[in-house]
């Protein structure tokens, strides 16, 4: 049998010819026309006054810190359930990660617990410096008591939106709720560019400066002189070229996502034991992973019996994120809360969730969590459709 992937790049014709002309045009240095193109389209699919293009979203992520003027000493509130580039940009400039448990509405941070942490914050006179929220998945944090929260004590936000391309919160887009968004283009993003990122924000001056930051910060002069310390952090013009030809086809990417958890949720949503990921009202998830979590007495096996069993059939599957305070690395650090992220963590698991699958993959995700589980899926009309289609080939 074929592997099923968690979640692989998927190109378009317009990526392949894109690439040849940017290949063709001899702008393989670094930076070029592709680079200003897509950071223009970029800017305006989400929505934001500027974007920058970028490395990765980890970089993005980084120089967001250093625009915001944190520093050694300072303390950055972030949410605990997400990847690890989240809190390790907090470090890059020396400031210490305080986590924050979720939400179970949202599996991102919990506005209440939010709003707890800056009263007790302000009561010892020491504010953050920043709040990083994680947009979980392809889904927005619920901002409106987030941003409340973070304009009562004047705590600025940078958005980690590398999750949620496509996704909205009332209408507006992922990444453009805060000072600052990052955005990553990693190869199992909804979009990709074999490696990436993009920083967003309002402010030219920010966005300059981030340009300046990521090209080695080098002063205007003939020579190479630098009076900072730089990064080289952008992104190549061939990598843009391929990330202009997947944003044409971001809206396609989020129904074929979105339809895999349509699918899952008809075959599987029946199933004891068996919950997923909730999507807030006022959120459009782009369902950028399908995720469920698996409570074990009711189900009859963990989601560990279900990865493994998924792993023997040649279907890779992944735990969802073990949450940031029980990193060993960042073991000293303090946390709000907790609990919910650990019983994510325990039970989540993260199906296949391509935009390339096929009806006949996501068929054999089904089968295999129906079987560890000892039940049948509650609907078969997609095994169905399926069967003439089998025949004939
Ligand atoms: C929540 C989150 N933040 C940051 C990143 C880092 O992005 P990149 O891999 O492009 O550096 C990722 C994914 O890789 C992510 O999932």
């Amino acid at each position: 049998m074929d592997r099923i992937y968690l979640s692989s790049p998927h190109m378009s014709p317009h990526e392949r010819a894109l690439l040849l002309d940017a290949f063709d045009s001899n702008w393989i240095a670094p930076l070029g026309p592709h680079v200003d193109a897509i950071e223009k389209e970029f800017a305006a699919v989400v929505g934001a006054g500027e974007a920058v293009a970028l490395s990765s979203g980890t970089a993005a992520l980084h120089l967001a810190m250093i625009l915001l003027g944190v520093g050694p000493g300072d303390e950055v509130l972030t949410s605990t359930l997400t990847f690890a580039a989240t809190a390790n940009a907090i470090t890059y400039v020396g400031a210490t990660p305080v986590f924050i448990d979720s939400d179970r509405d949202t599996w991102n941070m919990d506005p209440r617990l939010l709003a707890d942490e800056l009263h007790a914050c302000a009561r010892r006179k020491k504010l953050p410096k920043a709040v990083v929220v994680v947009d979980l998945y392809g889904q927005c944090a619920d901002y409106e008591p987030i941003r409340e929260a973070c304009s009562r004590y004047d705590v600025p936000i940078v958005e980690d939106a590398a999750e949620a391309l496509g996704a909205t919160y009332d209408g507006q887009a992922a990444g453009t709720f805060g000072e600052l968004g990052a955005f990553s283009f990693n190869g199992n993003k909804i979009i990709t560019t074999s490696g990436g990122g993009m920083l967003v924000c309002q402010r030219s001056d920010w966005a300059q400066r981030a340009r300046f930051l990521a090209t080695q910060a080098r002063d205007p002069a003939p020579h190479y002189q630098h009076s900072e310390i730089g990064y080289n952090y952008r992104m190549s013009n061939l990598l843009a070229a391929v990330g202009r030809g997947q944003l044409r086809v971001l809206e396609e990417r989020v129904s074929q996502r979105r339809a895999n958890y349509d699918f899952y949720r008809r075959n599987l949503g029946d199933v004891p034991g068996i919950a997923f990921m909730p999507e807030h009202p006022r959120s459009r998830s782009t369902r950028w992973l399908t995720c469920i979590t698996v409570e074990p007495t009711e189900f009859g096996a963990t989601r560990e019996n279900i990865r493994l069993a998924m792993n023997a059939e040649n279907i890779e599957s992944r735990p969802t994120w073990k949450p940031m305070h029980l990193q060993p690395v960042f073991s000293g650090c303090r946390v709000r809360g907790g609990a919910v992220a650990e019983q994510i963590f325990e039970q989540g698991l993260c199906l296949p969730s391509g935009s390339n699958l096929t009806e006949e993959d996501r068929l054999r995700v089904a089968d295999i969590v129906c079987t560890v589980g000892g039940c049948t899926p509650a609907t078969l009309d997609a095994r169905a459709a399926l069967l003439p289609k089998r025949r004939a080939a």
